[in-house]
């Protein structure tokens, strides 16, 4: 998403024709960029970003560096993935979720979850499709729904009693002979929202009833601090119109490795594969075999990530309260959103620049999320996948606003 400065990208080509074209005239450099810049600069702790500032298990990186030692995955991987990841990826569907999948036809190996999402979109809609998304929304996703020639259609999660709640009429709603597919996104992604059996059975009743396909982007299914993870997938009519997507980023503490996957039925997965061949064609081989290796870690792995993390949640989250923000305490992913509007205020972006500065934390402000800004903008977004002696000290430069 853009911020309101930014028209770096939107320089004068030929004539008086824009470089960018008009699909993608409305993005130009991320808030991310930004903000990261001004951590840089003023010395801040970066809050911003969701990124673990500590890497993920010794075994998984050395088995990586065993991975290169071993020439495996040094040239192309096949375009599908290696076997042993696929099959890595189908075990764990079944052992976490009894899902069966073949990993020879329906599980496909991409560029993080960022590719997976825009191969999806880029296979799935046509120009002029309507494509349903959860607002706020992660920023690709805007992005990829243009670069398809897709109409986004946001449907706003909003407050209410303490998390934010999706509504299940307006979601019905924003269904029309247009749509094509609705993009969904649990645990979400600002929000921190986990959406429940009960919602997933009525977007999964609704998706069979208007013949929609559903891409879930379920990154964060490993950080879920209260409910559980359900995948869409496995509710009733789901799983041949759902494509599914996760990567080892989160649950590994490797963002930079950038190994995703989908699963889905072998039709979605053709079409899928179709485009995203044109993308990367293939990448990271050498550490779709160390993945491979991470997803069979005991579940004591996955308990250990959740539980910590839930700990820096209730530190962060605490912390912001006495700071005086009003805090929205996530059930899943690593992300914390506050509504500033205690503090005074109500313009989260302006409240994100000048926070550097006031007391040396970054953080991003929601609005960059919405199509409908104005219902974004006294929110602002905190990440706490990180140490934390890192987080008590943020707590610490946070209490200085409650007095100012
Ligand atoms: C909801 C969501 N989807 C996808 C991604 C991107 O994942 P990857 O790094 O695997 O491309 C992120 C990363 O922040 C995310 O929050």
């Amino acid at each position: 998403m853009t911020t309101p400065t930014d028209h770096d990208a939107r320089g004068r080509g030929h004539g008086s024709r824009p470089l960018l074209n008009r699909r993608l005239a409305e993005f130009g450099t991320t808030i991310f960029a930004e903000m990261s810049a001004l951590a840089l600069s003023t010395g801040s702790i970066n809050l911003g970003q969701g990124f673990p500032d500590t890497d993920g298990p010794e075994e998984v990186r050395e088995a990586a560096v065993r991975a290169l030692r071993d020439g495996l995955g040094n040239q192309y991987p096949p375009g599908q993935g290696v076997p042993e990841l696929r099959t890595a990826i189908a075990l764990h569907q079944q052992r976490r979720y009894g899902l069966s999948h073949d990993p020879d036809t329906e599980v496909l190996v991409t560029a993080g979850a960022t590719e997976a999402i825009a191969a999806s979109l880029l296979a799935l809609v046509e120009p002029g499709d309507e494509v349903v998304a959860l607002e706020p929304y992660y920023d690709s996703y805007a992005a990829c729904i243009a670069m398809a020639g897709g109409t986004r259609v946001p449907v706003t999660l909003r407050p209410h009693g303490g998390r934010y709640v999706l509504d299940l009429d307006e979601l019905r709603a924003a269904v029309t002979p247009r749509t094509r597919l609705i993009l969904l996104n649990t645990p979400h992604n600002p929000t921190g929202t986990v959406l429940t059996r009960e919602e997933l059975t009525e977007i999964a009743a609704l998706a069979v009833e208007r013949d929609l396909l559903v891409v879930t982007d379920e990154v964060y299914e490993h950080l879920v601090f209260e409910g559980e993870h359900i995948p869409l997938a496995s509710f009733p009519g789901m799983r041949d119109r759902t494509v599914t997507i996760s990567s080892a980023g989160k649950t590994f503490s490797f963002t930079g490795w950038k190994v995703g996957w989908i699963t889905a039925s072998p039709a979605l997965v053709t079409a899928v594969r179709s485009a995203k061949q044109y993308l990367t064609y293939v990448s990271a081989g050498p550490f779709q075999y160390a993945v491979a290796e991470a997803l069979r870690l005991p579940d004591a792995y996955f308990t250990t990530l959740r539980d910590d993390l839930r700990d820096k949640r209730d530190l962060l989250s605490a912390g912001l309260a006495d700071a005086g923000f009003e805090v929205y305490r996530p059930a899943g992913t690593y992300f914390v959103t506050t509504d500033i509007r205690p503090l005074g205020g109500s313009d989260g972006v302006a409240f994100c620049r000048a926070l550097p500065e006031r007391c040396g934390v970054v953080a991003i402000p929601n609005a960059v999320f919405y199509d409908h800004r104005d219902q974004g903008s006294p929110f602002v977004r905190f990440a706490f996948c990180k140490r934390t002696e890192v987080l008590q000290e943020a707590v610490a430069r946070l209490k200085g606003l409650a007095a100012a």
